[in-house]
């Protein structure tokens, strides 16, 4: 660490000669590091510790900082330790919603990022947010109050997401009068835990963020401890991973780069491996072979370039490559499927809808994903499994994941990269999970289409017209069913061949194992949605009279028909005309609080935005409005026969 002079020196440096200084900080090395633990782990002090010991605070913090310190009515340059701490905390707090806090800080040896996450678990997002990039984790803990549930949570997430180096600093030592007793039996407690949660190592260091033990140099107050102190475990921690240069080559495309027609280059970062021109290689998904042809950087060719480089490679063939695809040792390729097991961490206030189609991003590869009821949530506490239904803000569990494409992928304990993913809610572009694979399910392997002669097109040629899948969406009592049956009469005596399904006599059937609470109706709309789809493929011409209340199954059905069959049709009746009528009695009971999850009484009604008609049933008849949807049915087809 910076002693006083060196900081003059340093200033001196600045001063003479701005390029030698910068150059002296080129070639430090980096370490990214969070800090974790509860509320009142005291994460603030400690970051406001590093910062002021090192004087390297980013200069605009710096003039935030001094604004704020003229602001309470200090005086002169220097920044007091108390309002620094003060002010890093009221930055964070305000900036808490939005993301982690990163601050720099650099000592003669190292450039250090720090991210700066809140502890309450509502935040359990950015933490994961900033640990992804981490090198090194320091969980905090209070000396009086040892270990807790949000040490357990975070060191159980930083082992899940594969940070190296863990160091549980024993905090707030000065209150507890260096107690090495109480030290080491805090250390004994951890170790236990994260034998249970499989962390193979960790280093504990003994401190006071406030007083200033053990954080730059040994603390004569803690003559027991023979360790490191905090900033020289910091300095002197392995941070480049050479272990992934012995593994097959892996580099997922991030963009194409093709300036003229003499030039194709795909760029990306090696996740694991090395390469040189001349190797032999492997492009997925599509398993086509070439060789190496160049490795092209910004400073010139390269005879070879490692695990964490970013590089630009060229084929010796033109075969088909695209951002997402993966070039990988022809040897020794990634594995390719659609059904894994995977651990989930929910970071979402809506909880997990199984069956719900999200989108999933892993590395440069999107794709539609839906998630299975779980099979067990995680208790971090004591690692027991739960049994659960789904996964609610800040749950951990184990579930099976469907894609709707086959995707390149490793097993996350192998390639970050290639293991790592988000899902993304639809509607609201949240992320609403972060997660790792385990591996694909066989039956995926295994489990192939089958080609069939006869196909859609044959089918409906046969039946002289083009399938069609009629989607009715609106309130119960709005009168999809009444509309859809007459629309049904209408097509059968035009001698055309359809089929109604209709919700109260499907729920009889395929779908009487499911209820009307939110997770249910997904999955209720989901095979709907399959069945239609088949039907369609058989030629028919489907109409379907659910009240389908979610925007995104909706969309998820339409996705799976080709552009144009899908036709949305919202029967608009306000939800006081609906419960005036209420043919069934069941908003009386529903309001009598007989009846739970009702569609607009205490359940959700979300109305389209993008539907292909709009009845209005107070101002339509229902057989107007069967014949205008006969109109759009039979007057979208592409052909007349
Ligand atoms: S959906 O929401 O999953 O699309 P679906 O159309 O299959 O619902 O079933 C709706 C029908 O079930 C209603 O017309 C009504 O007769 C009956 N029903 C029974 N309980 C409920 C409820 N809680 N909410 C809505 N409809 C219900």
């Amino acid at each position: 660490m910076d002693s006083p002079e060196t900081i003059y020196k340093t200033d001196a440096l600045i001063a003479a000669d701005i390029d030698a200084y910068l150059e002296t900080h080129q070639h430090k090395t980096m370490l990214r590091f969070i800090t974790c633990g509860s509320v009142d782990d005291g994460k603030s002090t400690l970051i406001g510790r590093l910062l002021y010991d090192s004087k390297m605070i980013f200069e605009d913090q710096l003039a935030s900082l001094e604004a704020d310190s003229k602001k309470v009515g200090t005086q002169g340059q220097e920044i007091d330790f108390a309002l620094l701490v003060d002010g890093l905390a009221a930055e964070r707090e305000q900036g808490i919603t939005i993301d982690v806090a990163y601050r720099f800080f650099a000592t003669e040896k190292r450039k250090f990022i720090v991210a700066d996450t809140p502890g309450h678990e509502q935040y359990t997002r950015n933490m994961i947010t900033g640990a992804s990039t981490a090198d090194l984790a320091i969980i905090l803990i209070d000396a009086r109050q040892g270990i807790l549930t949000q040490t357990r949570r975070h060191s159980y997430l930083a082992h899940l997401i594969g940070i190296k180096h863990l160091v549980v600093a024993v905090n707030k030592m000065d209150l507890i009068d260096y107690d090495e007793k109480v030290y080491n039996q805090i250390v004994t407690d951890y170790a236990a835990f994260a034998k249970e949660v499989g962390i193979e190592a960790f280093t504990p260091v003994p401190i006071s963020g406030l007083a200033g033990d053990n954080i730059t140099s040994s603390s004569g107050n803690t003559p027991w401890y023979k360790g490191p102190n905090l900033v020289e475990h910091l300095e002197n921690v392995e941070v480049m991973n050479t272990s992934n240069q012995a593994d097959p080559l892996r580099m997922t495309v991030q963009w194409v780069n093709r300036p003229n027609l003499d030039f194709r280059g795909f760029s990306g970062q090696i996740s694991s491996g090395t390469i040189k021109p001349g190797d032999e290689v492997r492009v997925l998904p599509s398993g086509k072979t070439s060789t190496i042809k160049r490795i092209v950087t910004m400073d010139g060719d390269l005879d070879k370039a490692v695990a964490g480089q970013s590089v630009t490679l060229t084929l010796a063939d033109e075969i088909d490559c695209s951002r997402g695809n993966v070039i990988a040792a022809a040897d020794a390729p990634p594995q390719v499927a659609d059904q894994f097991e995977s651990t989930i961490v929910w970071m979402d206030e809506e909880e997990l809808l199984p069956g719900r189609s999200y989108w999933m991003k892993i590395g440069a590869q999107f794709v539609n994903a839906t998630v299975h009821p779980p099979k067990y949530q995680i208790n971090v506490n004591n690692l027991e499994h739960l049994a659960a239904k789904t996964l609610h803000l800040n749950n951990i569990g184990v579930a099976e994941i469907t894609t709707d494409r086959p995707i390149i992928f490793e097993p996350y304990t192998d390639n970050h990269d290639l293991g790592g993913f988000i899902l993304i809610d639809k509607m609201s572009n949240a992320t609403v999970a972060a997660g790792m694979l385990h591996f694909s399910l066989r039956r995926s392997q295994n489990v192939h289409w089958q080609n069939i002669d006869i196909d859609r097109v044959a089918h409906a040629e046969q039946k002289h017209q083009e399938p069609r899948v009629v989607w009715f969406t609106g309130l119960s009592g709005s009168g999809k069913s009444t509309i859809a049956n007459m629309v049904e009469k209408r097509l059968h005596a035009l001698g055309k061949h359809s089929f109604l399904l209709d919700g109260d006599n499907v729920r009889h059937g395929l779908n009487k194992d499911l209820g009307f609470t939110d997770t249910d109706r997904v999955e209720n709309i989901r095979r709907i949605g399959e069945v239609a789809k088949l039907m369609a493929d058989a030629g028919l011409i489907v109409l379907t009279a659910f009240i389908s209340p979610f925007r995104a199954e909706r969309q998820l059905v339409r996705s799976m028909l080709p552009e144009g069959e899908f036709i949305e049709i919202f029967i608009d009746t306000p939800l006081a005309v609906a419960e005036e009528r209420d043919v069934k009695g069941l908003y009386k009971k529903a309001r009598a609080g007989e009846l739970k999850n009702f569609t607009g009484i205490d359940s959700d009604y979300e109305v389209p935005e993008n539907a292909e008609l709009r009845i209005d049933t107070t101002k339509m008849k229902p057989e107007e409005a069967a014949e205008l949807i006969v109109d759009k049915i039979v007057g979208s087809w592409t052909y007349t026969i």
